[in-house]
């Protein structure tokens, strides 16, 4: 099958691969109908992300249809049609009967490795190094999903792939982060990054009460999407000083909560850490950027909660944890436990509350993934989802 795979840094192209075989009895082989780009993808395109090898399958956001069940698969029969999480969950150790999905104690066959760095190790994850399971991803023709019974969720014809596609991660990624943002009825939230998982993020925290919701970028197609689709009040940060700019919208006390949905790779905002953040990247002194994470705890209100869906990888530097601590502030975050999410965000779909579509701006066959990595990485041509239909021009690589 043609399949994106991972080549190194700013290297992905499009390959002949295998095509994936059922491994166990709980597999299901999926053929790809829809698949997205995804900002953690970044992550591995920029080479951030330790233990990715060469010739990785990329991508974790796929939908499409069953085409092999193995002998021990109940739920789903061959021809459905399927959205697939991230998340590869068991569905029975502690942490999956907890809901704990990203955090399944068995799914992870590579947990020794993921053990050294984080203590413990999360649930394997599609397409996501091999400290995360080494399994192979979505931006392909086909897929294995393991624990086939857990994952998928079977959706209804009368939505389209664009409807459904994104209950894959980035809808209920946004869910989570606003779950974990504690919003009382009327509270102000504010959102950095409105990317994908950030105005999902905005959608969602309107959904649990939020009174006001503040969003922050720089980059201006996003910021009117975030405006206009999300109702959110903007800062943009190449203009204005968001701590400032916090601070008199919410005459002095701070927004009650705060959702970092930009992580590990905040750009420059021209403040000093953010460019010394820069900087020891460039030399492998650092892991990380946190500039977002800093503002986001010197601007929340006392008491307040900081929701963290944005993707953080090693040993932050220069985290403001004096005034995280005296401050009294709550902190939530984790990969999002996609399964918990998949019924209820599926209903409100099918009940037409929200049409998750609104964020794509651009569509291709896989042939054209690795010029829209690049697109997608840079904001350019106003670039905010990318969405993948792999059974396009299938014959392209035959040759
Ligand atoms: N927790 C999870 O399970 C989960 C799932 C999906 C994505 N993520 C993570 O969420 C984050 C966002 O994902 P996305 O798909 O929306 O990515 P994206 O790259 O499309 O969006 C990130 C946005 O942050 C903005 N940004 C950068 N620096 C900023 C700054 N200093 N202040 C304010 N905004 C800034 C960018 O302009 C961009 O619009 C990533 O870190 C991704 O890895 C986490
Ligand atoms: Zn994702
Ligand atoms: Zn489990």
């Amino acid at each position: 099958m043609r399949a994106l795979v991972w080549n190194g840094t700013h290297d992905v192209a499009v390959e002949k691969v295998p095509d994936p075989v059922l491994q166990s009895d709980a597999d299901a082989i999926i053929k790809i109908t829809s698949t997205a780009i995804c900002g953690s993808d970044l992550h591995l395109y920029n080479g951030f992300m330790p233990t990715m090898e060469k010739g990785d399958v990329l991508g974790h956001e796929p939908m499409g249809e069953v085409i092999e069940i193995g002998a021990g698969v109940k739920k789903l029969k061959v021809g459905d049609r399927v959205v697939v999480p991230f998340t590869i969950s068991c569905g029975t150790c502690r942490f999956c009967s907890m809901g704990l999905f990203s955090l399944c104690d068995t799914s992870n066959p590579n947990a020794a490795m993921a053990r050294k760095v984080m203590g413990h190790s999360p649930a394997g994850l599609l397409g996501y190094s091999h400290m995360l399971g080494g399994f192979a991803g979505g931006q392909a023709e086909y897929l294995r999903v393991p624990f086939a019974d857990v994952g998928p969720v079977k959706v209804p014809d009368n939505l389209t792939d664009e409807q459904v596609l994104f209950l894959s991660d980035v809808f209920p990624t946004g869910y989570m982060a606003a779950e974990n943002a504690q919003i009382e009825p009327g509270s102000t939230v504010a959102v950095w990054g409105c990317g994908p998982v950030g105005l999902f993020a905005i959608k969602s925290a309107w959904m649990l009460g939020a009174g006001r919701v503040i969003a922050i970028d720089g980059v201006p197609e996003r910021l009117a999407m975030a405006r206009d689709f999300g109702q959110a009040e903007i800062i943009d940060n190449t203009k204005d000083s968001v701590t400032e700019r916090l601070d008199e919208m919410t005459a002095g006390q701070g927004p009650d909560s705060c959702i970092d949905a930009v992580g590990t790779e905040a750009h420059s905002t021209g403040t000093v850490d953010a460019v010394v953040d820069r900087a020891k990247q460039a030399v492998m002194l650092g892991t990380d950027r946190p500039h977002v994470l800093r503002e986001s705890i010197l601007c929340c209100r006392k008491g307040g909660t900081l929701s963290v869906p944005g993707v953080y990888i090693g040993f932050l530097d220069k985290i403001p944890f004096g005034a995280l601590m005296n401050k009294g502030l709550t902190v939530k975050t984790g990969q999002t436990h996609v399964q918990r999410y998949l019924e209820p965000l599926l209903a409100k779909i099918a009940a037409r509350d929200i049409d998750p579509s609104f964020i794509i701006t651009h569509r291709a066959g896989l042939e054209d993934a690795p010029a829209l990595y690049k697109t997608f990485r840079d904001k350019e041509d106003g670039c905010i989802k990318v969405v993948l239909k792999p059974q396009q021009s299938p014959n392209r690589l035959a040759a």
